[in-house]
Formats: structure tokens, sequence, C-alpha cells
């Protein structure tokens, strides 16, 4: 185990500012997980982390320790790419073998933990297989062994699921979550599914143009995003602007957002009510229903709002009474509006 920190890093490719003076701690033991666009340095940040790239300026500690001088393969770190590459005419074990490759180590050693590895990842009875005779998870598995068998200080894992179905990926998510409690192993782990990010971190880290945006706990980024890419990347949120005055913020169409101090508020769409009356809520609009959808026990319903979309997410339940367009109310509680500082 081991805590990781980078500090002012900066990484340039021609114009492009791939990382843009990222200074970040990733705590020992935890699990970090790295969001933003495609394009927005995540896995720049981890091959400058595990030595691939040299950063311009900027430093990375493991453990307080500058590693700028220790290579690759000395830095004690177990990486799984973005497009996790098996080598197709070896089989499970020789993969995971791999791993030890160019490191000093008995055959009996190496024979020891490439089983302990394929034990871990659940496939002990697959260690004389071929990668094509695997389903995708399985090989996903495999490439997580061949990462662990170095028993690494600290884990980096590329986007390790996007090759996955959505029921495979959840099962794949609890197993990655067991894995990494089971050996206590730093992780930091690239996703661009922010559901999957909120779930499996402890911490998260939001990145956009080469640079860090917000980073925090999941809750506390989710439910505090203060700028408005945070909030709508993050999760969903309808975003209103007008003046603020003393009572609060007013909108273009003459709705005052009591409370409000800032000249934009957010809102998330599962804290919106919908309503024909006019609701008992402080913070209110009128708006016409535009499209009822259903999505099994969760439903949405999008209305038109001076031209704009509104997005409303509810219990299917709570929709079906609505009529299916006209006009309607939307309503939230105070406490619902998440005040924006940019
Ligand atoms: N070897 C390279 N040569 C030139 N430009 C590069 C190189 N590697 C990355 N870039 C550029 O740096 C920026 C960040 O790339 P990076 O791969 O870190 O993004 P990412 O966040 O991982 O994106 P994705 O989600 O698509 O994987 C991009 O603009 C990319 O085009
Ligand atoms: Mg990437």
């Amino acid at each position: 185990m081991a805590m990781v920190r980078v500090e002012h890093l900066v990484k340039t490719y021609g114009a492009a500012r791939a990382l843009d003076d990222v200074t970040l701690e990733f705590p020992d033991g935890g699990f970090f997980g790295l969001l933003g666009p495609s394009g927005s340095g995540k896995t720049t940040l981890l091959r400058a982390i595990a030595g691939f790239v040299l950063p311009e300026t900027g430093r990375v500690f493991i453990d307080d320790e500058p590693v700028e001088n220790v290579p690759v393969e000395k830095r004690g770190i177990g990486m799984v790419f973005q497009n996790y590459a098996l080598f197709p005419n070896m089989t499970v074990a020789e993969n995971v073998a791999f791993g030890l490759a160019v490191r000093k180590v008995t055959e009996a050693e190496k024979k020891r933990r490439v089983a302990e590895a394929l034990e871990l990842v659940q496939l002990a009875a697959f260690g004389a297989r071929k990668p094509h005779q695997l389903s995708g998870g399985q090989r996903q598995r495999v490439a997580m062994a061949r990462a662990i068998v170095t028993q690494p200080r600290v884990l980096l894992l590329d986007e390790p699921l996007s090759a996955l179905d959505k029921a495979l990926r959840v099962d794949m998510q609890i197993e990655l979550k067991r894995i990494q409690r089971e050996i206590g192993i730093t992780t930091i782990f690239v996703t661009h599914d922010q559901e999957e990010a909120l779930t499996l971190s402890d911490r998260i880290g939001i990145l956009k143009d080469g640079r860090l945006i917000r980073h925090g706990p999941p809750r506390e980024v989710y439910d505090d995003p203060q700028d408005s890419f945070t909030a709508t990347f993050l999760g969903d949120a309808r975003i209103f602007s007008g003046t603020v005055e003393a009572g609060g913020l007013r909108l273009a169409d003459g709705t005052l957002v009591p409370g409000v101090r800032t000249p934009t508020v957010a809102v998330r769409p599962e804290n919106l009510h919908l309503s024909v009356a006019e609701p008992d809520l402080p913070c209110r609009l009128q708006a016409r229903l535009g499209q009822k959808i259903f999505g099994g026990a969760l439903g949405t319903c999008l209305l038109d709002w001076r031209g704009e979309v509104i997005k409303v997410l509810g219990r299917d339940a709570d929709f079906r009474d609505l009529p299916e367009s006209g006009p309607v109310w939307v309503g939230w509680r105070p406490e619902h509006s998440i005040q924006m500082s940019g």
C-alpha cells in the first residue's frame, strides 16, 4: 500500500495541454475514481504516475518519495490499460506470469504467485485456457490478475470495465471492489461511467481540459458541485440563471427562487416534483409537459419551459396520473437549490 501525490503536473502535446497544473493526493489504501470527458487527461495522468509519460514540470510522489528517477518497473505499480491487451497465443496462466517476467523470481515462486492471483480473481480453474476461450468479464479478470501478481503498491485501472455489457459490468464492479478491499491496495480508477465512479470510489476527481476541476468524497461533490460543469457532468442538473435580488434569484419568466444568492442555481431532476395544481413549495415555476417516458420503475418527464427542456425524474407511479401534455407546475424544496459559484 502506498500514498500517491502529484504536484503541479504539466504535460503538453503540441498546443494541447493534456495535464494543466494538476495537484492531487490519492490516499493510502483508497479507491479513487477519475472522471472527465474524452481527452480531458485521465489516461495521461495515470501514465505519468506509472512513469510511461514524463511531465514537463511537476512531480510524482509515492509514499512521499519523488519517483522521477525511478523507472516504470521499479515504481511498484500494477496497471490495467484502457484496451487491456492479453497475449492471444499464451494461456491464462502464462499471461498472468508475464507480469513477473522482468522480475527475479524462482519458477516455484512464480507458480505460487500466479495461482494466488488467479484465485483472487476467481479463475483458479482457468489457468490452462487461452484468452479466446474466455468471456469478456473473465478476460478482464485475467488482466487484473496480471496487474496484481507483482504485488504492486498502487493499482492503476484505465476504464477496465468499458468493454463489458451492463449486467457483467455491475458484477465486475462488485468483484473489483472486493479484490481492492481484500488486498487493501491504493487504487486509481478511470471511468466514463459516473454512476460507476460514484458507486466504487471513496474519493473522486473530475478533470476537464487537463485541469482538475473538483475532487472529494462522491457524495460531497454530488451534493455540492459548486460549478455548472461538475453539476451537469456528475449526475444530471438543470441550471437556471437570473438576477440576484434581495429575496432570491429572479428568473426570466418572473419566478423568484427564494434564498438563492448566486446568479445561477442548479436543481437535480430527482428533486423536482410535478403537479397539475400549484404546489405548496417555496420554489416553483410553471412549464408545459412535453413527454412522459416510461423507464420501468423510474420514469422521466420532459417539460418545456420557455423553449428550454426541464427533465424531471421520478417513480413511474408518481407520473401515472398526470395528463400526457399541457400546463404543469414544477416545484422543489429550497434545500435542493444548489448555488453555483461558476
Ligand atoms: N501520445 C500523444 N500524442 C499526442 N497527443 C496526445 C498523446 N496522448 C494524449 N494526447 C492528447 O492529450 C489529451 C489527453 O489525452 P488522454 O488520453 O489523457 O485523455 P483521456 O481523458 O484519457 O480521454 P479518453 O476518455 O478518450 O480515454 C488529448 O487531447 C489527446 O489527444
Ligand atoms: Mg483515456
